[in-house]
């Protein structure tokens, strides 16, 4: 097998995505200026050559998330009037770590197992290893046999090494080799919904199964059986007894129809991203993360639940980077702990809630949750 592999790192995460039509800034909460980056790494995993997708096809699909998940797409003002109070901006930011070319043997190596491992996520299996799963979002772009546009790993799912989202070339981005209805980038956008725990709006279960008893456990989105796919209504059907919100990013409608996450789907993904995937919190595109793993029980807080005066217990001498998160994700507190491995902290500010301390020495990171009570 012949395999080539190109690595660059492009630094998009400094520039603030300027909209084109300055109406849709109305729409945009004003109020968020600190949105969460979640730092990605794009491995183009290519076999017929027209799977080799250009970087400028990949910085599109970035585009477009960059969109979607602060509520900046152009569908906005044009939300059903029964929806379009429950478009919420998700306030998460992407940037491209890096993109990773792989030329392989494999045709449709997305659905190619090797006792019992994908084959996509391996560079000595004819795929490219993942880079650091529990900090960077993965994103296999390949073919697949199995007819879908995509699929992704729902938080604690996936065997190791194979945490992420996989695409299907020709509906990734929107431009070059994208092809509609699926050209607009939301399949990712999707597939990014189940990685961060989000369901279909029908539930786990069959798409169009004419019950109504499935739920997504979100209480905005309504109930509904029907999965729009291959569809672009003007109006909501009523699959369930109440007008389907057929334009949600979790739904199968055609690209250019769907518009929008609920402000329950917003919480649901910051609490999935606080407690499952820590790891992406505090990240950015231009370093390079040496840190490899991600062990909690090396690291001792007690007491927790604390007051805000506790004592934190770490592993070594070593020089560590603390910062602490709210329990949306926003940093509150950064400082440098250098007095040896026990030492006292006091959060006095800090008001009653649950914060996560990412602590890193450069080598490992540690997430630990910390409640304050007073
Ligand atoms: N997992 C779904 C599938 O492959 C993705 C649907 C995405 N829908 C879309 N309009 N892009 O069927
Ligand atoms: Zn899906
Ligand atoms: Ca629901």
């Amino acid at each position: 097998m012949y395999s080539s592999t190109s690595l660059f790192s492009q630094q998009r995460c400094a520039t603030t995505y300027i909209s084109p039509n300055n109406y849709k800034q109305d729409y945009k909460s004003a109020a968020v200026t600190n949105p969460i980056l979640i730092p990605v790494a794009v491995h183009v995993v290519w076999h017929a050559p027209e799977e080799q997708i250009s970087q400028e096809q990949v910085a599109s699909q970035i585009e477009v998330l960059n969109e979607d998940y602060r509520r900046d797409n152009i569908e906005i003002p044009d939300i059903h009037p029964l929806f379009d109070d429950l478009a919420a901006d998700v306030e998460l930011e992407f940037c491209l770590y890096t993109i990773t070319y792989t030329e392989t043997s494999y045709e449709g190596i997305y659905n190619q197992l090797s006792g019992g491992k994908r084959r996509v996520c391996f560079t000595d299996l004819g795929g490219h290893d993942a880079i650091a799963p529990d900090q960077y979002l993965n994103i296999w772009v390949s073919g697949r046999s199995d007819n879908a546009l995509g699929s992704a790993t729902a938080p604690g799912q996936a065997s190791t090494g194979e945490d992420g989202v996989f695409i299907a070339p020709e509906y990734f981005g929107t431009t070059g080799s994208v092809s509609t209805p699926y050209h607009l980038g939301r399949t990712c956008t999707h597939e990014i919904g189940h990685y961060f725990g989000l369901q279909h709006l029908w539930g786990p279960g069959l798409e169009n199964d004419a019950i109504c008893s499935g739920d997504d456990g979100i209480t905005d989105t309504p109930k509904q059986y029907s999965s729009y796919r291959n569809t672009c209504p003007s109006q909501p059907g009523n699959s369930c007894g109440t007008p389907d919100m057929f334009m949600n990013f979790m739904n199968y409608t055609d690209d250019a129809c769907m518009a929008l996450f609920t402000p329950g789907q917003k919480d649901f993904i910051h609490h999935i991203l606080m407690t499952e995937r820590p790891g992406l919190l505090d990240s950015d595109c231009t370093s390079t993360h040496t840190y490899n793993n991600l062990i909690n029980n090396d690291i001792h807080i007690a007491p927790n639940p604390t007051d805000g005066v506790f004592s934190i217990q770490l592993p070594s001498n070593d020089i560590y980077d603390i910062a602490i998160f709210d329990s949306t994700g926003r940093l509150v507190k950064q400082m440098q702990k250098v007095s040896g491995p026990y030492d006292q902290m006091k959060l006095v500010h800090l008001t009653n809630g649950i914060y996560f301390l990412k602590i890193g020495n450069g080598q490992k990171i540690y997430i630990k949750k910390l409640i304050i009570a007073r």
